[in-house]
């Protein structure tokens, strides 16, 4: 699931939850959900996506720690797990906290 949030009053996404059942797993399927979710969102205007997961998994879709592009790390959360993808080059630059949808409660 993507949901929409704000860094600095710029609409951007976040990624979760990202979920493949038990007997479908390691066959590649989480990778093509975030692959097509970003294409999608690319096309759909949004320039950023964030997640709060496991950086053994995610950088290998381009996310990176949320700082490198000027998004404050969360509160209390591992620097390493809230990464940040960009997800067009032409991405303009963004500075400060990101406000997620009310449902998440942070
Ligand atoms: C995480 C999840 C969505 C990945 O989906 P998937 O279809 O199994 O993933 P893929 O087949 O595309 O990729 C498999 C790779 O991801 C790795 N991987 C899977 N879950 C991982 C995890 N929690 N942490 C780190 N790596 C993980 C596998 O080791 C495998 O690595 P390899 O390519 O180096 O062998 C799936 O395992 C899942 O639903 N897990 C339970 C829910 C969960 O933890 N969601 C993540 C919330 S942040």
């Amino acid at each position: 699931m993507f949901s929409r949030a704000t860094v600095d009053n710029e609409d951007i996404l976040i990624l979760a939850p990202l979920s493949v059942l038990p007997e479908f797993q390691n066959k590649g399927i989480g990778s093509a959900l975030i692959k097509e979710g970003h294409k999608t969102a690319c096309r759909l205007g949004y320039e950023y996506c964030a997640v709060l997961g496991s950086e053994k998994y995610y950088p290998r879709f381009g996310y990176v720690i949320s700082s490198d592009y000027g998004i404050q790390p969360l509160k209390g959360i591992p620097t390493q797990n809230f990464m940040v993808v960009k997800l067009s080059a032409k991405a303009k630059n963004v500075n400060g906290y990101v406000k997620f949808a009310k449902e998440f409660g942070i």
